[in-house]
């Protein structure tokens, strides 16, 4: 497919990130990717993936390095997927989940407005349903949409609802294409290891190899519409491509329990009772905790056309097998 257009993706070697290079390199794109430290050990694994994307040296946090960028990569869209962006991370460190997550939106929008390309450059900021809370007077029968409330309860969630309002705020502004995206939890087999499926499948094709005995986890009560990545970043573009900006929201529309996942996933192994094999560790509860996460895509599914392709158990059977392919070759 052949375009001329120019994308810059932050949080590049991110998991979102790593499913969205694939995406707009398919679609013809010419892409540049922030990345960020003197030296960064996913560097190498990136390139080697996508040889196609020039990366630029960056930080959310230093604004020069973003007017560098935007010099570089002058591009007609631009993906903020950079971030702090795990919930328990930002309860010990919320000024850097602040600077990073918060602030760093606000320097990307500056970044673009300031190099006079307010007009030009279309931003997707990268919101997400941590911001409505999952609590119980906010929670619509039928899952959050665009008009919920919110009420984030988290470091990060309130520096995302920060990030939110900010790009709201210069697409009233200034007139800027600024499209956010409120997402529900999405994982795969790009999906960081700190986040709780991951960590489920990667121990349950270790447990199977007879190479680990057990989980540690937090809680297990909480439930959350977990969909699939690649899904969701064509929701990205497309939100990218409508003729006008606006926020939609991504999600499956069924929520399930952390139990529900293991069970899932334990099941991918023939493993009826998973329990034996889990045990909760105090380090991964954290101080205020989202209970539910349900969300209503209607609008995206109206308005852009979004479809999903994978659901709850296709998830689940993908990320497994992928963690016991890895597993089997020393991964
Ligand atoms: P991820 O895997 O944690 O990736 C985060 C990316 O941000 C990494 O590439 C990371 O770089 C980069 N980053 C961190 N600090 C930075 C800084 N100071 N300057 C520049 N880059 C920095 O997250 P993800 O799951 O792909 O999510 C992508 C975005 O969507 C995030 O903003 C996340 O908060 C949001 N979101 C995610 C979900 C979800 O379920 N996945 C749902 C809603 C919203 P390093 O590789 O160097 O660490
Ligand atoms: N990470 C983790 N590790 N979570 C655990 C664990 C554990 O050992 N044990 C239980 N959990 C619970 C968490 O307390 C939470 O209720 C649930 O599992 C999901 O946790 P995460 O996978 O860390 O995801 P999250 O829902 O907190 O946040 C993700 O989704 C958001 C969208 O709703 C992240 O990707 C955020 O960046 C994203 O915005």
């Amino acid at each position: 497919m052949a375009t001329d257009k120019r994308a810059l993706v932050t949080g590049v070697t991110g998991q979102d990130g790593g499913h969205l290079s694939a995406l707009l390199i398919e679609k013809g794109y010419t892409v540049f990717g922030l990345i960020r430290g003197q030296h960064n050990p996913k560097k190498l694994a990136y390139q080697h993936e996508f040889p196609q994307v020039t990366l630029i040296e960056g930080d959310l946090t230093d604004p020069t390095s973003l007017f560098r960028a935007m010099e570089i990569a002058d591009p007609d869209e631009v993906y903020n997927l950079g971030a702090v962006s795990h919930v328990g991370f930002s309860f010990k460190n919320p000024t850097l989940t602040l600077d990073v997550t918060g602030k760093g939106v606000l320097n990307m929008l500056e970044a673009i407005r300031l190099t006079g390309r307010s007009e030009r450059t279309r931003f997707y900021q990268a919101s997400t349903s941590e911001m409505f809370g999952g609590l119980d007077y906010n929670r619509p029968g039928r899952g959050y949409n665009e008009e919920s409330l919110f009420h984030p309860r988290s470091p990060y969630g309130v520096a995302k609802l920060y990030g939110h309002w900010i790009a709201k705020n210069y697409r009233e502004s200034y007139g800027m294409f600024v499209s956010c995206g409120i997402l529900f939890n999405h994982e795969g087999e790009r999906r960081g290891t700190e986040f709780v499926t991951r960590k489920i499948t990667q121990a349950v094709a270790r447990i199977s190899l007879g190479e680990q005995d057990y989980v540690e986890l937090g809680d297990l009560w909480p439930k959350r519409d977990w969909g699939y990545a690649g899904d969701y970043v064509r929701g990205m573009w497309q939100m990218l491509q409508h003729d006008q900006p606006d926020d939609f929201v991504l999600a499956t529309g069924k929520s399930h329990s952390v139990e529900d996942f293991l069970a899932a996933a334990f099941g991918e192994i023939g493993v009826a009772d998973w329990r034996p094999y889990v045990r909760q560790n105090p380090e991964f509860l954290r101080p205020a905790e989202v209970d539910i996460l349900l969300g209503d895509a209607s609008k995206a599914e109206g308005v852009l056309g979004w479809r999903r392709e994978v659901d709850f158990d296709g998830l689940v059977a993908r990320m497994v097998s992928h963690d016991r392919g890895l597993a089997r070759s020393g991964g």
